[in-house]
């Protein structure tokens, strides 16, 4: 028995791959044929690692080569699963953007969605080119946060590339995952497509230039924040906790995770949320209901810098949930608060960037008590 090269290609022209409209070869998973005497040895490139696929494709090819070429072909398939294209990108410096910062929180519900909102309006106040990037696919709340929730990002064109535009309000460009979900809608990421996601949100979107970009990261500390961190440039990380020992168990495993070998980012420093019960009436009187300082001792323990203490006031989630953050007011106790907090996040960045390699083209410098920032 001996087989030519072409006949067996036209049998495997007779497969339809499922899905494609396209035969087997037209496909692109005929690799290479051979033939020693009696045998035909066929090796396939297959885009899924999917058993019932692999054997399929098998069993279509000896069935088309006994069909078609000879009933008593011995025939052997190899099958290798091409390794889907990589997402991440760490270290690609994204044009235009000069501090990404990460805002993370072991434990979900201690206010980590409220400070990166504040926060990222303070820096906006203080003159800063500022954006948001909500990539809590549990629960993104920046779209209510900011009052924009029935709004749809726009695609415009850059260059000749289309992007998304981020929503604007409060001085803040907004990108969210709740833009793409149904409000009453439960999804269901896994980390590969949320980073995906969110590699879109970040690369294919229109931010401009930026000088610090928020990033509100889902709560704990899985799989879906190694894939989310693994694909941005973040400049340093600032983790938000109460002062409860249970918030304080995740928090300290929060800095565990940016400190990790995989993702080595530098972490900026804890921000104790609700640090105390401040009525409103009595601005001066001080309730420490979660347990006094506890962030606070969290930071010398682990010796990272403290960024501050964010009180607990029934207006700063009235504010929140009709998306006006409350730091957009001036001279209250919270907003006097938020902005110390903020000038310590600037402070701290401006240290990261001097003492560390930058990692994209980032340097800021400190000016007269308030900051700017430089390429
Ligand atoms: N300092 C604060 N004072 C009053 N309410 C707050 C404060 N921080 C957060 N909240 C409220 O607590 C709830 C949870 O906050 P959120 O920012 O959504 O937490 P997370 O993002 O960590 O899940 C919200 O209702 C929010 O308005
Ligand atoms: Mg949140």
């Amino acid at each position: 028995m001996k087989f030519n090269r072409k006949d067996i290609l036209k049998a495997l022209e007779t497969i339809s791959v499922s899905g494609e409209g396209k035969n087997m070869v037209e496909s692109g998973a005929v690799q290479n044929i051979m033939t020693f005497g009696d045998e035909v040895v066929v090796d396939l490139l297959l885009t899924t690692p999917a058993l019932h696929i692999k054997k399929r494709a098998e069993v279509d090819v000896m069935k088309a080569i006994h069909e078609h070429v000879h009933q008593k072909a011995k025939v052997k398939v190899n099958i290798k699963v091409q390794a889907p294209e990589k997402t991440e990108i760490k270290g690609k410096a994204i044009p235009g953007i000069k501090n990404i910062i990460a805002v993370a929180s072991g434990k979900g519900g201690v206010g980590k969605s409220t400070v990166t909102a504040n926060l990222a309006v303070n820096l906006a106040k203080m003159g800063f080119k500022v954006g948001l990037l909500d990539s809590d696919i549990y629960g993104p709340s920046m779209p209510m946060m900011f009052d924009v929730q029935t709004e749809k990002p726009l695609s415009v064109n850059v260059d000749g590339k289309s992007k998304m535009k981020p929503i604007e309000n409060h001085g803040v460009k907004l990108l969210s995952i709740g833009f793409f979900t149904k409000p009453n809608q439960a999804v269901i990421w896994r980390g590969p497509m949320a980073a995906k996601a969110l590699n879109q949100m970040i690369f294919d979107a229109a931010w401009g230039e930026l000088d610090f970009l928020l990033v509100d990261l889902p709560p704990g500390t899985g799989d879906i924040h190694l894939s989310i961190m693994q694909s941005l440039p973040i400049t340093g990380a600032v983790v938000v906790s109460t002062p409860q020992n249970v918030a304080l168990a995740d928090a300290r495993k929060g800095v565990a995770m940016f400190q990790q070998e995989s993702i080595d980012v530098p972490v900026l420093g804890i921000i104790e949320n609700m640090a105390y019960f401040t009525p409103e009436e009595l601005p001066d009187n001080k309730y420490y209901i979660f347990g006094k300082e506890g962030a606070k001792m969290l930071a010398e323990d682990l010796n990272v810098p403290f960024l501050g203490q964010i009180p607990l006031v029934q207006s700063i989630r009235e504010a929140g949930d009709i998306g006006h953050p409350a730091a957009l007011q001036d001279n209250t106790p919270f907003s006097r608060a938020f902005e110390v907090l903020t000038q310590n996040v600037v402070q701290e960045t401006v240290k990261r960037n001097n003492s560390l390699p930058p990692t994209e083209v980032i340097k800021i410098t400190t000016m007269a008590g308030c900051s700017a920032v430089n390429k």
